[in-house]
């Protein structure tokens, strides 16, 4: 079972180091001139979060709520710039991406934070959790990819917080997914679209 933890409106407030601005705003600029790219296919499934709300989100969650341990994942890490600004907040943060271009770039966003961070091109998805989803064709199922955890030497009820970006209509699954793999007491954020950040604990089975 996950129990829903409200996130105050009010985190939108607060402060942000000018050095992550700058560094949100440098990335920004980079994955829009990325998807402009005309000579290419587009990756469809990479859209990008609103990267100030989820620092500050990640921020509040570190000073308001209980965390389990150190370990983050960013589940379809894009461009990285989550697991990089978790870095930042002394995170031991991982992130998992399908597709090798954006992991190229991922680790181009690595350095440029140099807050370290690790990067794994692979399914986030563990072995045998696609069955938990109802629809075959959401953008989450069916990647070549092979799950990245053995490769990462960890499994997903290693971490103490997952942060996802689900697609409209895939939140349920992602929630399943975390519901039926990580440890008690581990949190999940998602952010499902501006202004919907969303934050869940796993309870433990009765
Ligand atoms: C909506 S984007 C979110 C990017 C980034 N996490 C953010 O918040 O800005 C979702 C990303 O997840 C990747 N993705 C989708 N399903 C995946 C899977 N099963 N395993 C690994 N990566 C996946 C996509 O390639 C895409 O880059």
């Amino acid at each position: 079972m996950l129990t829903k933890i409200p996130i105050p409106s009010a985190v939108d407030a607060r402060e942000i180091p000018p050095w992550v601005r700058e560094a949100i705003q440098r990335d920004e600029h980079r994955i829009e001139a990325f998807q402009d790219q005309w000579d290419r296919p587009q990756i469809e499934q990479f859209v990008a979060a609103d990267f100030c709300h989820v620092y500050q989100s990640l921020d509040w969650i570190l000073e308001t709520q209980l965390t389990i341990g150190k370990r983050f994942l960013e589940w379809g890490c894009g461009f990285a710039v989550v697991t990089a600004l978790a870095s930042s907040l002394q995170l031991d943060a991982i992130g998992i991406e399908a597709e090798s271009e954006l992991i190229r770039h991922g680790r181009e966003t690595l350095r440029h934070w140099d807050r370290g961070g690790e990067l794994i091109e692979g399914n986030f998805l563990p072995a045998g959790s696609e069955s938990l989803a109802d629809d075959p064709w959401l953008p989450s199922v069916g990647h070549a990819a092979a799950p990245a955890y053995e490769k990462l030497g960890l499994d997903l009820d290693d971490f103490a917080i997952v942060y996802s970006y689900p697609w409209p209509g895939e939140d349920d699954f992602h929630e399943a997914v975390f519901e039926a793999s990580a440890v008690p007491g581990a949190l999940l954020l998602m952010f499902c679209g501006p202004n919907d950040l969303r934050l869940y604990r796993r309870r433990p089975n009765r």
